[in-house]
């Protein structure tokens, strides 16, 4: 766990330098620590920086405020959003990152769609499972061919189907190639969100890499086989 660069966060190098970093956001209740093993799963031997938010709901970490579930504080939203966004800025030239593609779960994927419409070009794409509108007012970025995967629950209680369908629709008109696929899951991660984002990301060729010059990336000396990731630790039991 390091607590410089403004936000509680871990950085694991891994050792494929060609592969792009994925920037890791929880959901609400989460911490630092349980995407690590989605993200090995998903994209093995790539750098991975997990953060944690910054805002409490009851002890519960979050990367904004809310006035209830679904109802965000779109103040806190723009503020959150550009903190985070300077924090992965100054990450990249701290670990010699390209930009990242964000892999956000819930709250994580909702603070991610907000960097993507408040900062495009802090992010080379995005992996947004369960994620709704986050700004209802927000300007039209530049997302032009920045790819986004939108993974919703055909059973999720919390996301209404329009509001996910809507937050594509956002992402498209401003250039992203989306995809929005439905699973037939609730709100819950799922093996199937899991395969869906490897089979997104191993076709994800297109995308360059252009890390940060200040800092070479160290290289870990782990083989991705040898890592132990457990599935079932996701942060399933958090929103
Ligand atoms: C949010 O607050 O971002 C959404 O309601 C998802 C959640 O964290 O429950």
């Amino acid at each position: 766990m390091s607590k410089d660069l403004s936000f509680i966060h871990r950085f694991e190098p891994g050792n494929r330098l060609e592969a792009p970093p994925l920037l890791l956001l929880h959901g609400t209740g989460g911490d630092e620590n349980d995407l690590l093993p989605l993200g090995e799963a998903i994209a093995p031997g790539a750098p991975l920086l997990s953060v944690r938010g910054q805002v409490l709901e009851h002890g519960m970490p979050r990367f904004f405020r809310r006035l209830a579930e679904g109802v965000f504080d779109e103040d806190d939203v723009r503020r959150r959003a550009n903190e985070l966004a300077d924090f992965v800025v100054a990450a990249r030239s701290r670990y010699g990152l390209a930009a990242p593609i964000a892999l956000g779960y819930s709250n994580g994927a909702n603070i991610a769609a907000a960097v993507l419409l408040l900062r495009p070009d802090v992010l080379a794409g995005a992996i947004l499972l369960r994620a709704m509108v986050p700004l209802r007012q927000a300007p039209t970025p530049d997302l032009a061919g920045k790819p986004v995967l939108i993974a919703s629950g055909n059973s999720d209680p919390i996301i209404p189907r329009d509001n996910s369908a809507r937050l594509a629709t956002m992402l498209q008109q401003a250039g992203a190639e989306v995809q929005h696929p439905t699973l037939p899951v609730g709100h819950q991660l799922s093996q199937a969100d899991l395969t869906l984002a490897k089979t997104w990301v191993q076709g994800l060729r297109h995308i360059s890499i252009q890390r940060d010059p200040a800092k070479p990336v160290a290289v870990s000396g782990d083989e991705p086989g040898n890592r132990h990731v457990i599935v079932s630790d996701v942060g399933l039991n958090h929103q």
